[in-house]
């Protein structure tokens, strides 16, 4: 797997990152199928552990990654194919504002079967000020704080759930 990953990364078809959270490796992001010419594309696969779930990491993840791509990499346009019935990553590019393609039927094969994916994108052009940057706005506006928070009287614990 790691041979693969450094094999494909080494004729620059592929970034692969791992992610951390709080000094542990938690998740992998790769950039994956990368293609230059008039295209300069890549798409996007991702994991995280269970138990750091619904955190935030993700999206957080994808953005950072997506503003290499475009800024550093130089590549025009990043996609993400997603099952539809996904919700948790569908939750991740919807936070992000990546842009719904439409649906590729039977694209993939997985556990056994052709299966739908649909198809999310964003071009260099629609994110001027980074992604990672929107995301921040975005996610602050959303995150509930001690003051604000429904129900809460003054310490608010928990990770903000976006
Ligand atoms: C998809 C995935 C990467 C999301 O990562 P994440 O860091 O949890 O992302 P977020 O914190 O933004 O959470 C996204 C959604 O997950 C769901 N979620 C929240 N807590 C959760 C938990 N404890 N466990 C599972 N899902 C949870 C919520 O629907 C959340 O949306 P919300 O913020 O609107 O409530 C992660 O669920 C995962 O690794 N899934 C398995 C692999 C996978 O599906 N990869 C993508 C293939 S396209």
């Amino acid at each position: 797997m790691v041979r693969h990953l450094r094999t494909e990364a080494n004729a620059g078809r592929m970034l692969p990152f791992v992610i951390e959270y709080q000094g542990r490796l938690v998740g992998q992001l790769t950039v994956a199928g990368i293609t230059w010419g008039s295209m300069c594309s890549g798409h996007v696969g991702y994991w995280v552990d269970e138990s750091v779930a619904g955190r935030g990491v993700m999206p957080t993840s994808v953005a950072m990654v997506v503003d290499h791509c475009f800024r550093t990499v130089g590549l025009h346009r990043i996609e993400v194919c997603i099952r539809p019935e996904n919700g948790p990553s569908r939750r991740v590019v919807e936070k992000l504002g990546f842009r719904e393609e439409g649906l590729r039927p039977r694209y993939l094969h997985i556990d056994g079967a052709w299966r739908d994916h649909l198809v999310f994108a964003l071009t260099a052009e629609e994110v001027p000020e980074g992604l990672l940057s929107r995301w921040r706005r975005t996610r602050s506006r959303h995150s509930p704080t001690p003051q604000n928070a429904p129900g809460n009287a003054g310490g608010n614990h928990r990770e903000p759930r976006n």
